[in-house]
C-alpha cells in the first residue's frame, strides 16, 4: 500500500499534455453589418462622460458573463485554458439613436468592470485588435469581448484518480478587483450558453457555472464560478499499469 501511495504522488507531478482546439472564436455574435461608426457622434455621447464613475442606478452595476473554452490542458496540477470572456453591461449614458451597434474605439474610453481572476497564477489577456472587441448597442449595453489564458491551480490527488478515473474539476474565478467606479459589481452568468466548449468533448466532460458573495475586509465582492470538469490522462489504468509493472521488477 505504502509503495502505491508513493508512486500516485509521482503520478500527479508527471508531465502529461492532454490537449484540444476548436477552429476559431464566438460563433454566437449577432450578425452586425459592418458600417463605420462617425467618430463624432460617439464623441459628442462621451462629451461629458466620466469614466471613473460607473453606469450605477442604484449603486449596484450587473455583469452578464458567458465563456467560450478554446483550449484546456492539465498538467503539473494546474489547467491553463483559454477562451473568449464577453461580459455586457448597461449604461444609460451611451443610449443612442441608430439601429446597430458600434464599435467603440480604443481613443473613446468608457467604463468598464475591472474584471479579474483572483484564483490564477497567471493571466494573458490579447491586447490584438482582432481579440479584443468592444460594441455599444443603442440602448446603451456594452459588450466587451476579450481572448484570455488562465493558468489555475488544479489538484489531481491519488485518491481521485480512483474515485473518478482521472477526472477533476478545475475552477476558473472571474471577480473585480475594487468594484471601481460603483459601490457593486454583481456578476451573473448569461442564461443561454454561459460556458460553451463545443469541439473540446475530448478532454472536457462538464461544466457549471455558479455565483456567490464574498465578504472581505476592503468590502462585498462578487463572484462568478466557472467549474469545468476535465479527463486528465491519468486514469486508473494508468496507475494499474504502473503499479503492475512496478512489481514486475
Ligand atoms: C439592448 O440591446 C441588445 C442588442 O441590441 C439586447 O441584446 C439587450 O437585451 C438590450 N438590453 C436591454 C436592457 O434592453
Ligand atoms: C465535478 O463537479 C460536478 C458538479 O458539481 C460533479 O457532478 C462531478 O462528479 C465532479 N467531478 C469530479 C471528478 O469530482
Ligand atoms: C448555468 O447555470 C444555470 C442555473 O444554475 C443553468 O440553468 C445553466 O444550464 C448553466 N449553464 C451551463 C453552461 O452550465
Amino acid at each position: 500500500m505504502k509503495s502505491i501511495i508513493v508512486l500516485c504522488v509521482g503520478l500527479a507531478y508527471w508531465p502529461t499534455n492532454y490537449a484540444a482546439q476548436t477552429p476559431g472564436p464566438e460563433t454566437d455574435h449577432p450578425i452586425i453589418i459592418e458600417r463605420p461608426h462617425s467618430p463624432v457622434e460617439l464623441g459628442d455621447l462621451l462629451l461629458e462622460y466620466n469614466r471613473y464613475i460607473g453606469p450605477s442606478i442604484d449603486g449596484q452595476v450587473t455583469v452578464a458573463l458567458s465563456l467560450h473554452l478554446l483550449h484546456v490542458a492539465w498538467s503539473n496540477q494546474v489547467m491553463t485554458a483559454t477562451f473568449f470572456l464577453r461580459q455586457s453591461w448597461t449604461d444609460s449614458r451611451l443610449v443612442f439613436t441608430g439601429d446597430h451597434d458600434v464599435e467603440v474605439p480604443t481613443r473613446d474610453e468608457i467604463w468598464e468592470p475591472d474584471t479579474f481572476f483572483p484564483s490564477a497564477i497567471e493571466t494573458k489577456t490579447s491586447a490584438a485588435a482582432t481579440e479584443r472587441s468592444l460594441r455599444l448597442a443603442p440602448n446603451g449595453t456594452a459588450t466587451r469581448s476579450a481572448r484570455i489564458s488562465v493558468v489555475v491551480p488544479c489538484q489531481l490527488t491519488a485518491a481521485a484518480i480512483i474515485a473518478h478515473d482521472g477526472r477533476v474539476n478545475c475552477t476558473i474565478d472571474i471577480g473585480s478587483y475594487g468594484n471601481s467606479g460603483v459601490s457593486q459589481i454583481k456578476y451573473q452568468w448569461r442564461r443561454d450558453m454561459s460556458i460553451n466548449y463545443g469541439g473540446l468533448e475530448r478532454i472536457v466532460k462538464s461544466a457549471a457555472n455558479t455565483t456567490s458573495l464574498v465578504r472581505v475586509a476592503t468590502g462585498e465582492y462578487s463572484k462568478a464560478s466557472a467549474l469545468i470538469e476535465l479527463q486528465t490522462a491519468l486514469t486508473r489504468q494508468v496507475l494499474d499499469y504502473i503499479v503492475l509493472k512496478k512489481s514486475d521488477l
